[in-house]
Order: structure tokens, then C-alpha cells, then sequence
């Protein structure tokens, strides 16, 4: 039975991934999640597998060496899944020093417990061992000629504080590969959507606004691209590079789904248009009339769009969820967890909220 930790496995990506896995292998696998219950922690994402007995949850800090030693010396790990990381950029722009925090330091502590676990004397590692850093495609940079391209190859290239740290955890895991052959493997997403993410990210924000008849607050002309991607169509890929990915290689991940901001925010009101019954009072309050052009992001990026030639190549992965589907059972997810909403919306986040959108 092979052990996987999962770090931030209660946020939205990790949150999903444990249930793809679990769904996919059953008992044939343990996963440890471990989690500081941030913000974007949520155990609530978790609750209909907590009874497992072959799911384990710690709360823990990946910057707290002692507490992730303990879990390394305490469990044999085959492999580490690391989300964990503090992952929204306009949090980044106002507040960067906890960025660096987790997700620099948090990963070298990540790192070196894995390491310290796997190391034979010789100075090989384990056979069997791997660690795959999860990363993203905002480290390289911004693209302006359409018809281009983030490749792996492409030059790291970090606008915000939250890409800059992502880039320098990326690095920290090239230099254990290059120093020391360990045994990793990195990849880069684009922007992931579905259930369970939460409200400051586009799409679940302008859902819950429009569903109460909020403004939906749109960032300069509204032209910025992103490349949208299913989240189990992401922890399908992880799952595959965990599998079959050769060892100290990096995929791109990504949808082959460009949208500009505004196109998706249309899409959402339509959708929901479409999928609310005639005699539900929330379907008068959908209108394009809530869409408000705001400031601008600071050092906003125009546009990502990865190249996932290399992941499909060696490894056979595709995006397989078309996005007028994956919207349709992300809103569909969020029509029938309203009490989930209504958790994550109460106190703090009224509070970022104003803040952020006064
Ligand atoms: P998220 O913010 O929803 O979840 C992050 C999780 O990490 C939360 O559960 C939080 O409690 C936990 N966490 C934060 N700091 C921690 C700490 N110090 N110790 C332990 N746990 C901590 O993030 P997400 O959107 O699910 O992203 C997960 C990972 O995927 C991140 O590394 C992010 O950079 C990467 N990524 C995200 C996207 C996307 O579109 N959301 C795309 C590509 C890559
Ligand atoms: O590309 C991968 C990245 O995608 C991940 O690494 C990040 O963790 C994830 O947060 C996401 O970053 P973005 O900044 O692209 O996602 P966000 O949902 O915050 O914004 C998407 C686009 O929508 C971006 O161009 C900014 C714009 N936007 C966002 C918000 C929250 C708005 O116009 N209005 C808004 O209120």
C-alpha cells in the first residue's frame, strides 16, 4: 500500500485531488493530508471521507521543521504531494511577506524532511520515492503576441510577489534535483476552476455575487487572458506524473481554454441564466448590468496560455473537460452547497472583502 502526504489537502486543488485519488484507488492507498487550516483551509471540503480509515488528517505548519519531521519519521511516505502554499495574487500585492514564508521556506522544510526520510548513506535515495511540487504557470511571466506559448523551456519571467515565490519554490526543488539527484518531480498549471475553490479567485467570486445580486467587480478592460482548466482534469495530470512522469522533469499543465476575463464573467451570467428554474427569484437579479470595471491589478499579467505538448506527448494527458461543461457542474456544485458558501463568506472574508473591493 503506498503512502502519499498531501500538503494544503484542504484547500481547492488538494481538496479535489484527495478525492480523485480516493475515488480512483480506494484502499489501495493512504493519504496523510496535512494542513494548517488557513483561510483557504476548509476540513468541510473533506467531510464525507474524514471516516476513512485509510485518510489521516494532521494540522500542521510546512514551516514547523519539527511537526513535518514527525510525520516523515512516523510514517514510511512513498510519495509527497505539495500544494501548500499561500496561492492568491492580490493577497500577494498587499500582504507578500507571508508568501515568502510558506511557500519558499515552507517548501525547503518540505524538502529537506523528504530528504533527510529517503537518503540512503550512499547518498541515492529510496527506490520508489517521489516528490512532486505543484506549481504554476504565472512564474513565466506575462505573454503578449497571441499564438505564443509557455513551453517548459520558456525563461522564468515573475511579475507579483505570489508568482516570485512560487518561482523561487520551483528553484529550491530544481537545486535538491540538480545537487543532489533527488527525486522530484515539478509541474506548472494554468488557472484551475470547479468545486470547493474559494471566493476570492474569478470564478467562484462572480457566481456568488451575481447569485445575490452583487456587483461583479472586473479588473481594467476586462481583455487579461487565462487559460481555464477543470480541477480534476489537474488532478488527473498530478496523478499521471506521480505514476509515469520521468524522474526530474517538468510538465506544463494547462486547458487549451483562453478566455479573457470578460468573456468568462458572460459566460457565468448566461449559464446561470440557463440553469435557474423561471420561478427562482435570483434568475431577475442576473444581469449584465452587475458587471463593474474596477482599478486594475497592479503589474497585472495580459496573458497565460500553457503549451501542454510535453505532458501529452510522454505521457498521454489531455484536457478532457470542454469549459461549457466543467462551468455547468461548477455552478451546478455550488447551487447545491450553499451552506458551504455561506460559511466561507461569513466573517474574515467580509472583511477582505471591503478592503479589497472598496
Ligand atoms: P488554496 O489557497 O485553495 O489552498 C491552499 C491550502 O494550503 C489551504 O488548505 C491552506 O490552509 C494550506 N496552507 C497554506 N499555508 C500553509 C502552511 N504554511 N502550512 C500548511 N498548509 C498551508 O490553493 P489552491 O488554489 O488549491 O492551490 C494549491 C496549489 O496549486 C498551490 O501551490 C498553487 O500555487 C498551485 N496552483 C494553483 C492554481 C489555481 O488555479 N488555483 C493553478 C496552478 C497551480
Ligand atoms: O495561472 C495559475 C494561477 O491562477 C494560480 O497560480 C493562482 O494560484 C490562482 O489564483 C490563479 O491566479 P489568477 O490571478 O490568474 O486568478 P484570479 O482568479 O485571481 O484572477 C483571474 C483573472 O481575473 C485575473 O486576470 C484577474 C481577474 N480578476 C480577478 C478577480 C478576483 C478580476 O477581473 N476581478 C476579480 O475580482
Amino acid at each position: 500500500m503506498k503512502t502519499y502526504l498531501v500538503t494544503g489537502g484542504a484547500g481547492f486543488i488538494g481538496s479535489n485531488f484527495i478525492h480523485y485519488m480516493l475515488e480512483k484507488y480506494g484502499k489501495e492507498i493512504r493519504i496523510i493530508n496535512v494542513d494548517a487550516l488557513t483561510y483557504a483551509g476548509n476540513l468541510e471540503n473533506l467531510k464525507d471521507i474524514e471516516h476513512l480509515d485509510n485518510y489521516t488528517f494532521v494540522k500542521a505548519d510546512i514551516t514547523d521543521k519539527e511537526a513535518i519531521n514527525k510525520i516523515f519519521t512516523e510514517n514510511d511516505i512513498d510519495k509527497v504531494v505539495h500544494f501548500a502554499a499561500e496561492s492568491h495574487v492580490d493577497r500577494s500585492i498587499r500582504n507578500p511577506e507571508v508568501f515568502v514564508k510558506t511557500n519558499v521556506l515552507g517548501t525547503a522544510v518540505m524538502l529537506n524532511c523528504a530528504k533527510a526520510a529517503w537518503e540512503l548513506e550512499d547518498g541515492s535515495f529510496k527506490e520508489g520515492k517521489k516528490f512532486l511540487h505543484v506549481s504554476t504557470d504565472e512564474v513565466y511571466g506575462s505573454l503578449s503576441e497571441p499564438g505564443t506559448y509557455f513551453y517548459e523551456t520558456t525563461p522564468y519571467d515573475p511579475h507579483s510577489p505570489y508568482s516570485a515565490s512560487k518561482a523561487s519554490s520551483d528553484m529550491l526543488v530544481k537545486s535538491y534535483m540538480d545537487t543532489y539527484k533527488f527525486p522530484a518531480n515539478i509541474t506548472n498549471c494554468s488557472n484551475n476552476y470547479g468545486p470547493y475553490q474559494f471566493p476570492e479567485k474569478l470564478i467562484p467570486l462572480i457566481i456568488n455575487n451575481a447569485l445575490s445580486g452583487k456587483k461583479l467587480p472586473v479588473y481594467g478592460d476586462g481583455k487579461n487572458v487565462r487559460d481555464w482548466l477543470y480541477v480534476m482534469d489537474h488532478a488527473k495530470a498530478i496523478d499521471m506524473v506521480i505514476e509515469k512522469g520521468k524522474l526530474f522533469e517538468t510538465y506544463n499543465v494547462g486547458g487549451h481554454n483562453e478566455k479573457e476575463n470578460i468573456e468568462i464573467v458572460e459566460i457565468i451570467l448566461e449559464t446561470l441564466q440557463e440553469m435557474l428554474s423561471d420561478d427562482d427569484p435570483r434568475k431577475a437579479l442576473v444581469t449584465k448590468d452587475l458587471i463593474t470595471f474596477v482599478e486594475d491589478r497592479k503589474g497585472h499579467d495580459r496573458r497565460y496560455a500553457i503549451a501542454p505538448d510535453k505532458i501529452k506527448a510522454d505521457l498521454g494527458w489531455e484536457p478532457e473537460t470542454m469549459f461549457k461543461d466543467g462551468i455547468r457542474l461548477t455552478i451546478q456544485w455550488f447551487f447545491e452547497n450553499e451552506e458551504w458558501m455561506k460559511n466561507v463568506t461569513s466573517g474574515d472574508y467580509q472583511k477582505y472583502y471591503n478592503e479589497m473591493y472598496q
